[in-house]
């Protein structure tokens, strides 16, 4: 069996680190990795490679950025041309990002069978652009691999045949687990000016609350606020960067003394980082699912989540964008009156070889 292994953007590549470390030691005849270029800073991408251990991609589509439509068609052409060449067996994406949907539409138009990592969550907001990939990618990919079982129950809602399901758990949870050692010894605290165990993260990039500058404005208020109580580390996503300066604010945040801004971080400096937290702020997804794994309290600054296992059993907080209620929660969390939170089952750091299983045993 020939597979090839999709990655695109950022939370695409601790989902395939550990599948493509499984699927070779369950013995497959031959793997190749595909980058097709979505995300290409050296802080975005390149880092993730070294700190994972991931091989360098046998190919590359080198799309870049662009409006949905122009990223999303770059992306089926160049992926076409790579399924005609390489005549793959099966085809493994994850996710949600435009690489996803773009790639699993070329397996189901070519008859090629596609695994989708992540499969089942939902947000049910169609204004997120993700989870209009989310959707149409679970309606294209012949394998279902889901995290959790409200996954199994969103694609068995939508009238999804059982035996394409397999619910596999978490495979971001099995690259923290496999990392989180030397994450710890690599995130330094010091290095952003913050003292171990004192100290909040912040992340913000949906363009739902940067892209609006009355919204950004107003989570920039929050954050001014918490940031007298709390040092906050703000490792700051480019769309984000752009949209602070275009909006003026930089200089508001850049007057906020316990407010460290810096570049995206590689996986296991943030990593360590987010481990020796005292809080999160984040409107992620990923992120909510590491904090629960990790036990750290996280406020997520969006009105739902696809991720609903990380409020119902982790200790993720869904706070919105009102400033009000972020200080709120925020207090409620440094009191320690948070949410304790436990890990969900199959967030074992076993995922991965349950992929690997699916794969090796399925048969069209
Ligand atoms: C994408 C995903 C989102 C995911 C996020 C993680 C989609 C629809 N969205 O959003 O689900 O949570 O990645 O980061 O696929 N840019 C750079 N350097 C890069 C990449 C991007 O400067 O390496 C800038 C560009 O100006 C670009 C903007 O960031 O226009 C947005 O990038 P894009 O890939 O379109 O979406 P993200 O916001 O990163």
């Amino acid at each position: 069996t020939k597979i090839l292994h999709v990655v695109g953007a950022r939370p695409n590549f601790m989902k395939i680190a550990p599948v493509m470390q499984a699927v070779a030691k369950a013995g497959f005849a031959e793997q190749k990795l595909v980058h097709t270029g979505q995300h290409y800073d050296v802080a975005m991408s390149d880092v993730f490679f070294t700190d994972l251990g991931m091989p360098v991609p046998d190919l590359h589509l080198a799309v870049g950025s662009g409006s949905h439509a122009e990223q999303t068609a770059k992306v089926l052409v160049a992926f076409e041309r790579v399924c005609l060449a390489e005549q793959p067996d099966l085809v493994v994406v994850a996710g949600d990002v435009n690489s996803t949907l773009a790639c699993a539409l070329d397996c189901a138009k070519l008859r090629i069978p596609c695994a989708h990592v992540e499969a089942g969550l939902r947000s049910f907001d169609l204004a997120m652009p993700e989870e209009v990939n989310r959707i149409v990618t679970d309606r294209l990919c012949e394998i279902l691999l889901t995290p959790s079982p409200d996954a199994d129950e969103n694609l068995r809602r939508e009238g999804t045949d059982p035996a394409r399901v397999f619910r596999v758990g978490n495979v971001m949870i099995d690259t923290l687990r496999a990392h989180l050692p030397l994450a710890r010894a690599t995130g330094s605290p010091a290095r952003h000016g913050v003292q171990p165990g004192a100290y909040g993260v912040l992340t913000l990039h949906r363009p739902s609350n940067v892209d609006d500058p009355a919204v950004l404005a107003g989570l920039l208020e929050a954050v001014g606020e918490l940031q007298r109580q709390l040092p906050i580390v703000f490792p700051a996503h480019p769309r984000t960067r752009r949209r602070l300066e275009e909006s003026g604010l930089a200089a508001r945040a850049a007057a906020m003394g316990g407010l460290h801004l810096c570049e995206p971080l590689g996986y296991l400096e943030f990593l360590g980082l987010v481990a020796g937290a005292k809080l999160v702020l984040t409107d992620s997804g990923g992120l909510q699912e590491e904090t629960t794994a990790l036990g750290i309290p996280c406020l997520t600054l969006r009105e739902n989540t696809e991720r609903p296992v990380t409020v119902s059993e982790g200790t993720n907080t869904l706070v919105g964008v009102d400033p009000r209620r972020i200080a709120a929660e925020a207090r409620l969390a440094l009191s320690g009156q948070g949410k304790a939170g436990r890990v969900p089952a199959l967030w074992d750091g076993h995922a991965a070889e349950r992929i690997a299983e699916v794969l090796r045993t399925w048969r069209r």
